[in-house]
């Protein structure tokens, strides 16, 4: 199962990518998850919540219902399923091959995350991804990578990454607690989501959160 988290940051570049990533999926019977970020409607939920300070689970609760949100449009622009339940979604999979979860009916009954902003859509993907068992991430964003000094990193192991970059902050602890690796990679460019995919070598960053040290 390939686990691929579509940032809100590409809701009005995210046609192709869906396109593609249905196509691949029935053509390569390749079975691909999606999890939507938050995007403008998170942005709501924020500039609400700095002026009427509203309580940290409380913007917690509407910022995964953002999500839901994006999942929604993702799925009519994409004409991909969606769904609320992993149960559901591990029914049809074999069929349907690609599915796109909508997030907060999960993630409020397990309510694992810290309700706090250094969680946002990247990290609460994890959380499905630690539910599906999936080792790695691809998480499709607006940007070609991480950037450091205006480098783009090719890759970087989590633990040298202490500040919010183009993943949410609390990413990077989340990735090595559950043994994962993650792939950053520019949504706008589903040739590469492909590549990432296919193990081919492609422009993303690569970040390490577990490596399999065989002996
Ligand atoms: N070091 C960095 N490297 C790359 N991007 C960075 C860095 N620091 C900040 N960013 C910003 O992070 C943005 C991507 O994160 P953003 O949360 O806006 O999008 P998203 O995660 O794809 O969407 P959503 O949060 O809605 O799912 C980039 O557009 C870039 O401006
Ligand atoms: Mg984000």
């Amino acid at each position: 199962m390939i686990l691929i988290k579509i940032g809100g940051s590409l809701l009005y570049n995210s046609k192709t990518l869906l396109k593609k990533l249905k196509d691949f999926a029935i053509n390569y019977n390749k079975k691909i998850v999606i999890v939507p970020g938050g995007g403008i409607f998170a942005d709501v939920v924020r500039e609400v919540d700095k002026n009427l300070r509203l309580s940290p689970s409380l913007s917690h609760k509407l910022a995964i219902k953002s999500m839901d949100f994006v999942g929604e449009i993702y799925s009519e622009l994409g004409n991909i399923k969606s769904y609320s339940t992993l149960f559901d979604l591990k029914r049809e999979i074999p069929n349907e091959k690609i599915g796109i979860i909508l997030p907060s009916k999960i993630l409020l009954s397990i309510d694992l995350a810290e309700h706090s902003w250094n969680i946002t859509s990247d990290s609460l993907s994890l959380y499905i991804g630690k539910l599906l068992n999936v080792k790695d991430i691809i998480i499709a964003t607006n940007v070609d990578g991480i950037y450091k000094n205006n480098n783009l990193l090719k890759e970087v192991n989590a633990s040298e990454i202490d500040e919010w970059t183009s993943v949410d902050i609390a990413f990077p602890k989340l990735l090595k607690k559950f043994k994962m690796n993650a792939y950053i990679v520019n949504g706008k460019y589903p040739e590469r989501v492909i590549d990432i995919i296919n193990n081919k070598n492609t422009i993303c960053t690569k970040v390490i959160g577990w490596q399999n040290i065989s002996v």
